[in-house]
């Protein structure tokens, strides 16, 4: 069985690269062996310094005056392999959204709409389906592993890089970041998962020290993490530039050896991210196993110093066996290793995009629409778009994670948006035309909104004003507040005191306050909307698509509700790594709202949201009939029936909350189901309930304990509105693996 494999192997070497034909004389090569035993032998045969030339990457581009490394392909990461032993480089590329390069605009890929967008969706296939497209383009381009697999909760609305996560619950975070990263795998791509842990600010990133109880931390952003880890099986998790209660996240012995590889059992490797590591023997032995971003560091950590470290006794040498370990095998398991990524690969680009709009069409959330003002009617004689550049395109957030596309409109970036220098950039899909399209009989002129004064004016005969206002947020800063940027709020406000149909969209990083809701009929969220996104907003006003998102985070009424209204002065210390550190060290005690995390610390201090989480309405009307609940071998399902009693196809996004006896946690999300209906359709949904949802962590027992008690299973379109609920009885019990 083993030499047929073997023969196998060889014939394939007829049209195999040298690497490969080399790697066939190996042991490692044999394919029928599993992974472990592979990445075993492997170990066997390397000497002290391959072993060490495996546990630092570099940037693979040009970089400070040095030239790009041999073989790099201008990304983000770049690790040489072992060419003796036939181990192919690790090539990284950025990120969750697409396949980036934010130095060069040699890669131009498709771009996926924002995390928060797929979040939206609440839609896992779609997630997936969105990871292997971008995964697919990684491999076309010749990367092997994607930094992507975002999952930092939304503790702070300003957060410059919610955009690239899903959003402020654990459940929802979770299971569509796994999906996202189980789609990118599925290309023979690894992917991270990322930052762990708690890494919720940009405001001072390599600055910070996150505070947190540990029930808290388990109950929020850690149970995103251990979802997204169980639904995705990421090959490597990419810690935060943060410290956690006083260490930095990349030698923080409770996140990485405690908790991650202890609790979770995790067996994939943990790299740090770019310029977060700190130190030898603290990283080596709290469980890091990959320093990245070297050239940020100052001095290479985990080479001549990890060396002398283990030559003095003072970190095993199987700790680095470890590490080298945990690497080949993910390689091995992957794919990788013997069916290597090669660039040139062919990328079906209409296809791509089409994916990528599917996510935006689902994403979008409709926020108001009295009257029914929306869908447009196609026969609008006269139609009035103004905002920024929606002749051209639609908003990208910044960063590393920013996808280039053919043909971006990239712009000189505004000061609150700083990342190594990056422009401000549209993605070329132009709203404009697309409205154009759905009403080929209006005439559609256009103004940027520059001067209110004159797009009030014009507002007056047109029969339909549709607005486009934006929030460009960018890794490294956050917003200063949630305002829409410069004056946007008074443009808004003059052009629908001047036409009374005005319909705003909004393409936005996050959540912004809206000061002028009450005086137009119609608001859109349509996020960062990727590679098709004008497609998909004009397809979305015009009915084309019935809307479905709903939204993955609250929108206050006001900063002033927010656990921590005030923001730190980003001009006051440093965000990013490789920079002179400015000011102290300094915390942010996210003890205030603790577990509370978004909706929940609105429900905790009785502050109405603007919208809550959940929240998203449609062209079409459902009902939700009476939930049941059931429970077999310890899990509880609920059991209802959806109906869309509206003459429109639509999508209904029924959401199960659960709230405890005795107020013992506030109010959960325990599990959604999108359901597709036609009208008059209905259809039996079923929802089990993840134990976890159910139970608090204890942090003694070191477990979590489901308390006994009549707890309430609610059926909601969101966190706040009613439905229909019941009670269900609980007996006491710890959950253990
Ligand atoms: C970001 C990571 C990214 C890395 C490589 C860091 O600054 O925090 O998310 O993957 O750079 O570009």
């Amino acid at each position: 069985m083993r030499s047929q494999s073997k023969m196998l192997v060889c014939v394939g070497l007829l049209f195999a690269s040298p690497l490969q034909a080399e790697i066939s004389q190996t042991p490692w090569s044999d394919r029928a062996l599993p992974p472990d035993q592979r990445a075993r032998l492997l170990l066997a045969a390397m000497t002290l310094d391959e072993k060490l030339a495996l546990v630092h990457t570099r940037f693979g581009t040009p970089f400070r005056g040095h030239p790009k490394p041999d073989g790099a392909m201008n990304s983000a990461g770049f690790n040489p392999g072992i060419p003796r032993l036939a181990i192919p480089p690790l090539q990284e590329t950025d990120a969750g959204l697409g396949v980036t390069n934010p130095t060069s605009a040699a890669v131009n890929a498709t771009a996926l709409p924002s995390g928060l967008a797929i979040g939206a969706t609440f839609d896992p296939d779609l997630a997936r389906r969105g990871g292997a497209m971008i995964g697919s383009e990684a491999r076309a381009f010749g990367f092997n592993i994607m930094l992507a697999g975002g999952a930092d909760l939304t503790r702070d609305p300003r957060n410059g890089r919610n955009f690239e996560y899903i959003g402020e619950d654990p459940l929802l975070t979770g299971v569509m970041a796994g999906a996202m990263i189980d789609g990118i795998q599925s290309q023979g791509v690894m992917s991270t998962l990322k930052h762990f842990a708690v890494n919720d600010q940009e405001t001072g990133r390599v600055m910070l020290d996150s505070v947190i109880g540990e029930q808290a931390a388990r109950e929020s952003d850690l149970l995103a993490f251990e979802i997204a880890l169980e639904q995705g099986k990421p090959r490597a998790v990419m810690t935060g530039y943060n410290k956690i209660n006083g260490q930095f996240a990349s030698e923080n012995p409770f996140l990485i050896k405690d908790v991650l590889k202890g609790d979770w059992r995790y067996d994939g490797w943990v790299m740090s991210d770019w310029g977060a590591t700190h130190s030898t023997e603290n990283a080596a032995l709290a469980g890091l196993d990959q320093e990245s971003g070297e050239d940020l560091d100052g001095s290479i950590m985990f080479d001549a110093p990890l060396k002398n470290a283990i030559q003095a006794g003072r970190v095993p040498a199987a700790r680095l066996d470890d590490m080298v370990f945990r690497i080949a095998r993910a390689a091995f398991a992957s794919g990788s290793i013997d069916h290597p990524a090669h660039s040139g690969g062919a990328i079906d680009e209409a296809r791509n995009a089409s994916v990528s709009e599917a996510v935006a069409r689902r994403g979008i959330v409709l926020l108001k629409n009295d009257k029914g003002r929306l869908p447009l009617p196609r026969t609008l004689r006269r139609i009035l778009v103004i905002g920024e550049h929606a002749d051209f395109g639609v908003l990208s957030g910044g960063g590393s994670s920013q996808v280039v596309p053919i043909g971006a409109l990239r712009l000189p970036g505004d000061p609150p948006g700083k990342y190594y220098g990056q422009p401000k950039l549209y993605d070329p899909s132009s709203p404009l035309h697309a409205i154009l399209r759905e009403a080929p009989g209006a005439k559609v002129d256009f103004l940027d909104g520059h001067d209110s004064v004159a797009a009030a004016q014009a507002a007056h005969d047109a029969d339909v004003v549709v607005l486009f206002a934006e929030q460009w947020m960018n890794e490294a800063r956050d917003a200063p507040s949630l305002a829409l940027p410069l004056n946007q709020d008074r443009l808004i406000a003059a052009v629908a005191a001047a036409n009374p149909n005005t319909v705003v969209v909004l393409q936005t990083g996050g959540p912004v306050t809206m000061p002028w809701l009450s005086n137009v009929p119609a608001v859109m969220e349509a996020w960062y909307s990727g590679a098709r996104g004008g497609d998909a907003i004009a397809a979305v006003l015009f009915g084309a698509v019935n809307p479905s998102g709903r939204l993955p985070i609250t929108f206050p009424q006001t900063e002033t509700e927010l656990p921590r209204p005030a923001v730190r002065d980003p001009e006051s210390t440093t965000a990013n790594p490789g920079e002179p550190l400015k000011g102290e060290m300094f915390s942010v005690d996210y003890n205030v709202e603790g577990p509370d995390v978004g909706y929940k610390w609105f429900f905790r201090t009785g502050h109405p949201a603007l919208f809550p989480f959940g929240y998203g309405l449609s062209y079409t009307r459902f009902s939700t009939g009476a939930v049941t609940v059931t429970s077999r071998h310890g899990i509880a399902t609920a059991t209802f029936d959806v109906t869309n009693t509206g003459a429109r196809d639509g999508i209904d996004t029924p959401q199960v909350y659960i709230d405890s006896p005795a107020g013992l946690f506030t109010r959960r999300l325990a599990g959604w189901q999108s359901v597709a209906l036609r009208p008059g359709e209905k259809k039996r949904v079923s929802v089990a309930v993840d134990p976890r949802l159910l139970a608090r962590f204890d942090v003694k027992d070191h477990c979590w304990h489901v308390s006994k008690g009549r707890y309430t299973v609610s059926v909601r379109p969101d966190a706040v509105d009613t439905g229909p609920s019941t009670t269900f009885q609980v007996s006491e019990r710890d959950l253990r693996p």
